[in-house]
C-alpha cells in the first residue's frame, strides 16, 4: 500500500538517485504512480510527478537529474481519487514551502479539508494526503518552529498514516511521523533513510529504527530525534541489524522476483524451521491452557492458516481460521481471555488482520504471531511471535511465505502432538531434513511440465481447483495465484461440493485443477474427477509419483515426490500450481511481480 522512501545526505551529496532507488525496490507496494520532491540547492522544492510505472516515468521526469541533498519519494497505490498526474503524491501546500508524501488514510480529511478551504487554502487533487502540507502550513501561523506545526498537525489527523516530510522552513531535515501504516528508519554511513519496508535501502544499510505508533520526529545533523506523542516524551527507539541481505532483495539472475521466489522455497522452509524451532519456548503453553483457539489471517496467508486448521484437526486439536475482515462479525463476540489467536501475517501489517487481533488482545484473548517481518506491528501485538526465515518476498505473489507459515504451522503442531502421545518423529524427522531436498526436486521436475501446459491453459477464460481435507486449502491457494497473477478467473472449491452448482458450468475443454492425496478422501475425489470428466472437462491433477490410478484419469498431471498425503502436503503440492500461474502469466503477457490492482501489503481496512 503505497511506498514511502526518503533520504538526506549529512555529505551534502545528491541523493535523488537513492530516493528513486528507494521507491523502486519498493514498487511491490503499490505501482499507479510515483514522484519525488527534493529540496534544491536554490532554495526550491522541486517535484516531479506523475502516473504511470516508475521505470517509464524515470526516462519521461529525469528524476535521477533532480539536484538536492535531502528528499523524499513516492509509489502509489491509489485509494482516495483517480490514478492521475495530480494525485499521484508528493503534495505540496499552497507556497510551495511543505512537500509530502503518505502511505495509509486520512479518515477525517474530508472535514479537515472544509475547514482549510474557508480559511483560504487552495487544494488541488482529490487526495486525503493534500490536508496534511495544508494542514501544517495553516499551523505554522501560529509556531515559529516547524516541529511544532508538525506536531499539532499530526495530532488533528485521524487514522492510518506513514509520512515523510521536508520543507523549505527547515530545510536540513526530513521530518516523519507514524500511525498504523509501517514506517522505519535506516542508518547508513552519513546518511539517514526513511522508508515503509526495510528492502528500500538494505543496499546500503542493515541497521534499522522501526518506528512504533504515534512516533513522530526527524533525522539531521543531530541525529535521529523521536517523540512518541501518546507518551508526549522523548523516546529511544533501539537500532536493530537485520539478517536480510541486499541479495535476498534481488533478482539474482531469475526474470522476475516470484519465480525467484518460487525457487528459494526449500532454503526457506529449512531456515524456518530451525527459527521456529529455537523460538518454541512458551509456544505449547499458550495453546495448551487454550478453550478455542484461532488462526486469522488474508489471503495466501488465511489458506495457510485453513492448512493449519485441518491439520491441527488430524491430531485432534480443535481450531478454527477465520478470514481476518470476517473476524469480528463472525465470532467477535464469543471471544475471551481463555482464547488464543493465532495471527499469521508475512508482512505483519495487514489492516485487517492487525484489526482482528486488536480485538481479540481487547477481550484478553492471547496472541501468537507469525510473521515474516521483525519488528512489524503484529509482532509489539502479540504474546508470543515465531519469526519465518522465509527471506524479503518481493513478489507481490506470496509464494516462498506460504509454505514458511505451513512449516511454522506444522512445526508447532508436531510439537504439541508429540506433547500429547503421538509417534510424530518421522514427520518431525521429515520436516526438518527432507522437505527441502523434495521441494528443490519437485521445483525442477514440475516446472518443465508447467511450461507444457501453459501452451493450453493460457487461452482459458476459467478454471476449477478442487481438494479434498488437507488437499482444499492447496487448491484454493493455487486458484488465489492463478487469478492474482495471470488474470484468469480460477476458482477453488471444495471437491465433494462442486456438484452443488459449480459443475454447471463445465463444458468440453473446461480445465479443472485436482489436488488429490492419497488419504482418506482419495476415492471421492476420484468420484469428483469422474464427474468433471464425464462432462468433458479437461483434468489436470497433481498427485504422488506412485498415485498411477489418478494419472490414468487425468489428462495432464503434475507429479510430487511420494510420502506426501500427510500434513506436509502443501510443501510439495503447491509448487506446480505456483508455476502454472507464473508461466500462465508470462505467456499472457502480464507481469507476475506487478499485478494490477494489488498491492504487497494491505494496510488500509
Ligand atoms: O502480509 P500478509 O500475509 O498479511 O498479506 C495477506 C494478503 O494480503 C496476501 O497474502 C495477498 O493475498 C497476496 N496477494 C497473496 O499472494
Amino acid at each position: 500500500m503505497c511506498g514511502i522512501g526518503a533520504c538526506l545526505s549529512l555529505l551534502g551529496l545528491n541523493v535523488a538517485p537513492k530516493v528513486l532507488k528507494m521507491i523502486k525496490n519498493l514498487e511491490y507496494r503499490g505501482y499507479d504512480s510515483a514522484g519525488l520532491a527534493m529540496i534544491t540547492p536554490d532554495g526550491i522544492i522541486d517535484v516531479r510527478k506523475d502516473k504511470g510505472k516508475i521505470a517509464d516515468l524515470e526516462i519521461k521526469l529525469r528524476f535521477s537529474e533532480m539536484k538536492g541533498f535531502i528528499g523524499i519519494g513516492h509509489t502509489r497505490w491509489a485509494t482516495h481519487g483517480a490514478v492521475s498526474k495530480r494525485n499521484a503524491h508528493p503534495h505540496v501546500d499552497c507556497s510551495r514551502c511543505i512537500a509530502v508524501v503518505h502511505n495509509g488514510i486520512i479518515e477525517n480529511y474530508i472535514e479537515l479539508r472544509k475547514e482549510l478551504e474557508a480559511k483560504g487554502h487552495i487544494f488541488t487533487t482529490e487526495t486525503d494526503t493534500e490536508v496534511i502540507p495544508h494542514l501544517i502550513e495553516e499551523n505554522l501561523k501560529h509556531h515559529d518552529n516547524f516541529f511544532n506545526a508538525f506536531e499539532e498537525s499530526i495530532k488533528q489527523l485521524k487514522g492510518a498514516y506513514a509520512l515523510a516530510v521536508i520543507t523549505l522552513k527547515d530545510p536540513s531535515k526530513i521530518f516523519f511521523a507514524r500511525f498504523f501504516s509501517p514506517l522505519v528508519i535506516g542508518i547508513g554511513e552519513c546518511e539517514y533513510y526513511i522508508a515503509s519496508d526495510i528492502p528500500a535501502f538494505l543496499e546500503w544499510t542493515r541497521k534499522v529504527i522501526i518506528l512504533h505508533d504515534g512516533d513522530i520526529g526527524f533525522v539531521s545533523k543531530e541525529g535521529v530525534i523521536i517523540k512518541n506523542i501518546f507518551d508526549n516524551t522523548i523516546v529511544n527507539r533501539d537500532v536493530i541489524t537485520v539478517e536480510w541481505t541486499k541479495e535476498m532483495a534481488e533478482k539474482g539472475g531469475f526474470d522476475h522476483f516470484m519465480l525467484k521466489e518460487i525457487y528459494e522455497q526449500p532454503v526457506g522452509v529449512k531456515r524456518t524451521v530451525m527459527m521456529t524451532e529455537k523460538q518454541m519456548q512458551g509456544v505449547l503453553e499458550i495453546l495448551e491452557n487454550a478453550n478455542d483457539i484461532y488462526l486469522v489471517a488474508a489471503g495466501t496467508s488465511f489458506y495457510a492458516s485453513l492448512h493449519g486448521q485441518y491439520a491441527f484437526s488430524v491430531y485432534g486439536f480443535k481450531s478454527r481460521a477465520i478470514i481476518a475482515s470476517e473476524f469480528i462479525e463472525e465470532v467477535g463476540s464469543f471471544i475471551d481471555e481463555d482464547d488464543v489467536i493465532i495471527g499469521v501475517s508475512q508482512s505483519g501489517e495487514t489492516a485487517d488482520t492487525l484489526k482482528a487481533l486488536r480485538h481479540g488482545k481487547d477481550k484478553g484473548a492471547r496472541i501468537l504471531a507469525v510473521t515474516n517481518v521483525v519488528g512489524s506491528a503484529i509482532t509489539r501485538l502479540a504474546d508470543k511471535v515465531i519469526i519465518m526465515g522465509a527471506g524479503p518476498e518481493i513478489g507481490v505473489a506470496a509464494t516462498k511465505t506460504f509454505t514458511s507459515q505451513v512449516a511454522v504451522l506444522n512445526y508447532i503442531l508436531l510439537e504439541w502432538a508429540k506433547e500429547h502421545g503421538y509417534d510424530v518423529e518421522l514427520l518431525l524427522d521429515k520436516l526438518r531434513n527432507r522437505v527441502p531436498e523434495d521441494m528443490e526436486a519437485t521445483i525442477r521436475e514440475t516446472d518443465e511440465a508447467a511450461k507444457q501446459l501453459v501452451e493450453m491453459i493460457h487461452k482459458k477464460g476459467n478454471a476449477y481447483y478442487l481438494g479434498r481435507g488437507l488437499g482444499l486449502p492447496i487448491a484454493l491457494e493455487g486458484a488465489l495465484k492463478m487469478k492474482e497473477i495471470a488474470y484468469l478467473h480460477a476458482e477453488g472449491y471444495p471437491a465433494g461440493e462442486s456438484k452443488h452448482g459449480p459443475i454447471a458450468l463445465v463444458e468440453p475443454g473446461f480445465p479443472i485443477i485436482a489436488v488429490v492425496l492419497k488419504d482418506a478422501v482419495y476415492d471421492k475425489m476420484h468420484i469428483a474427477i469422474e464427474e468433471m470428466k464425464s462432462r468433458g472437462g479437461y483434468i489436470i491433477s497433481v498427485c504422488e509419483k506412485s498415485d498411477d490410478k489418478t494419472k490414468k484419469l487425468s489428462n495432464f498431471y503434475f507429479d510430487v515426490p511420494t510420502g506426501y498425503s500427510n500434513i506436509l502436503a502443501p510443501l510439495v503440492y503447491i509448487i506446480p500450481l505456483q508455476l502454472l500461474a507464473y508461466r500462465t502469466a508470462v505467456k499472457r503477457g502480464c507481469d507476475p511481480d506487478k499485478p494490477r490492482n494489488l498491492a504487497k501489503s494491505v494496510t488500509v481496512e
